[in-house]
């Protein structure tokens, strides 16, 4: 049975094509396929932990059909978090709410774009449904 949310995993961050920093959108990738039964592919609002930090994140869980080669990812990019590398740390997710199917842009641009905009509709979800998390002052949740 597919999971309802709120859905959390944890797993060991493990390296990605760094297409998602050359966009401006840094993503701790975590190892897949997870032993777990998963929710259905697409974009979520999440809270992210890394190091007993809370952060606002945003999730792409699927294929990444603009930059395809090779298999699903879980990836997810931790608003406000800006100090490099994800490689090798414990990272906790909670799949929140879910946002938009994944889908083919016609350019990078375009995905970065789209990411810009994940963003936003992210912070403003969590301000309305999560206020506490969106008030958090251990990570940058509340910049919107
Ligand atoms: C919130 C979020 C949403 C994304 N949505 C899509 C999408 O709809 N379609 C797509 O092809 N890639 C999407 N991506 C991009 C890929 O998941 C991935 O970040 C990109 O291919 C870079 O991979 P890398 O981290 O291995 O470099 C999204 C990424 C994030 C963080």
């Amino acid at each position: 049975m597919t999971p309802v949310l709120p859905f959390t995993i944890h797993g060991t961050t493990v390296h990605g094509k760094r297409l998602g920093s050359e966009l401006g959108f840094p993503t701790a990738n975590l190892a897949y396929p997870p032993a777990e039964e998963l929710p259905p592919d697409g974009v979520y609002v999440a809270e992210a932990l890394l190091e007993g930090k809370r952060y606002v994140a945003i999730l792409n869980q699927g294929r990444h059909p603009t930059a395809p080669g090779g298999q699903a990812t879980i990836e997810s990019h931790l608003v406000g978090y800006e100090s490099g590398d994800f490689y090798g740390r414990e990272l906790t997710l909670t799949y929140l709410h879910y946002l938009r199917p994944e889908i083919r842009f016609p350019s990078l641009s375009a995905l970065k774009d789209q990411l810009a905009e994940d963003e936003r509709a992210a912070l403003k979800w969590v301000k309305a449904n999560r206020p506490e998390l969106a008030d958090a002052d251990d990570g940058l949740a509340g910049r919107a």
